[in-house]
């Protein structure tokens, strides 16, 4: 078979990291709330099923996310297991303090790409949201946190079309150098392709190794699982996925959830590249997404195999 030029293979990972986001990602695009119960049971449930690393909520404004409202509720009632990260959403350093309040280790801040998604969903500029993230990076190495820096819509904005790669790649530097253990960088709107995939992950991943990087793939145009593909040719070996495809993003018309968790074991168990998730256990994780959203969960396994 033809190599793919540029493409360099060797980098392929054996095993690859999924941080399951569908507690926060997934349910703050539902148009109901869910009770602090069920996201406690859903979070427990993915422990269950084997997944290690979870975005169980956000600190952000209840008015802005109000089905984030109860994110200390839930940080209350989950039982933390041992070598399980439950990772908590952070705007600004009210969202810090309150994160710090919950207990909680770690982290992901977030900001975006581009200047006008940035004041859509986080109200400020690029440079503030910039200044504020090198603010609580310092405060988090004091605090002993954990610390991801999420950047939206690396890719494709909704507002401003095709983001220039070279400029992500001197923000992600720019957040590596304030201390950020990891950066993820997020294809929010789901209109990447496969190619600008491999391309800003090859420069990013020229400094900084794979197990430094995360990538988000949202599933709008259907691309998602190509796009995972593309990251780990060049290195990447951790991704956000997000239990029965939950999700959408609130500030960017017409994004579709993250790609399902269930998707993405199911191909890479396939390919022979590991994971820590039991496959049917998380399908029964997702019967239970179904039963409280009321549809059938967006995931092609789930749809082949249970409906
Ligand atoms: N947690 C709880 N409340 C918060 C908060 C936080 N992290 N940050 C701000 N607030 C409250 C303020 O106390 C204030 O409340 P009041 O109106 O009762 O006085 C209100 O929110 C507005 O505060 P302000 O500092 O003026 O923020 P803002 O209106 O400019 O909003 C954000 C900025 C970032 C707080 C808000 O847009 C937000 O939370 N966005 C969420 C974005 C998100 O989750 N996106 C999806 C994930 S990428
Ligand atoms: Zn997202």
């Amino acid at each position: 078979m033809a190599q793919l030029k540029g493409v360099e293979t060797d980098r392929w990972p054996s095993r690859v990291t999924l941080m399951d986001v569908g507690p926060r990602d997934g349910l703050q695009n539902e148009s109901y709330f869910l009770p602090t119960e069920k996201k406690i049971q859903l979070i427990e449930q993915l422990v269950g099923a084997g997944v290690r690393e979870i975005q169980a909520v956000s600190f952000v404004s209840p008015k802005a996310v109000p089905q984030m409202a109860d994110a200390a509720e839930v940080m209350a009632g989950i039982e933390r297991r041992d070598g399980v990260r439950y990772c908590a959403l952070v705007p600004n350093e009210r969202g810090y303090d309150r994160a710090l309040a919950s207990e909680v280790t770690d982290i992901a801040l977030v900001l975006s790409a581009t200047e006008t998604m940035n004041r859509k969903n986080l109200n400020m500029s690029v440079s503030d949201s910039m200044a504020i993230a090198q603010k609580l990076l310092a405060r988090a190495k004091e605090d002993g946190l954990t610390v991801r820096v999420d950047v939206s819509v690396a890719f494709v904005c909704a507002f401003e079309g095709v983001v220039n790669a070279a400029s992500v790649a001197t923000q992600t530097n720019a957040l590596f150098d304030f201390g950020a253990d990891q950066v993820c960088l997020c294809d929010t709107t789901g209109r990447a392709d496969p190619r600008q995939v491999a391309s800003l992950f090859s420069i990013v991943s020229e400094k900084h190794a794979g197990e430094k990087l995360f990538a988000h793939f949202h599933n709008t145009y259907g691309g998602a699982l190509a796009n995972t593909v593309a990251a780990m040719q060049q290195g990447v070996a951790a991704f956000d996925t997000s239990i029965g495809g939950l999700g959408g993003c609130p500030y960017s018309p017409g994004a579709s959830g993250n790609v399902s968790t269930e998707d993405v074991v199911s191909m890479l168990h396939r390919m022979g590249v590991t994971t820590t998730i039991d496959l049917e256990r998380l399908c029964d994780v997702s019967d239970f997404v179904k039963s409280f959203s009321g549809s059938v969960p967006e995931s092609a396994y789930y749809r082949a195999t249970r409906s």
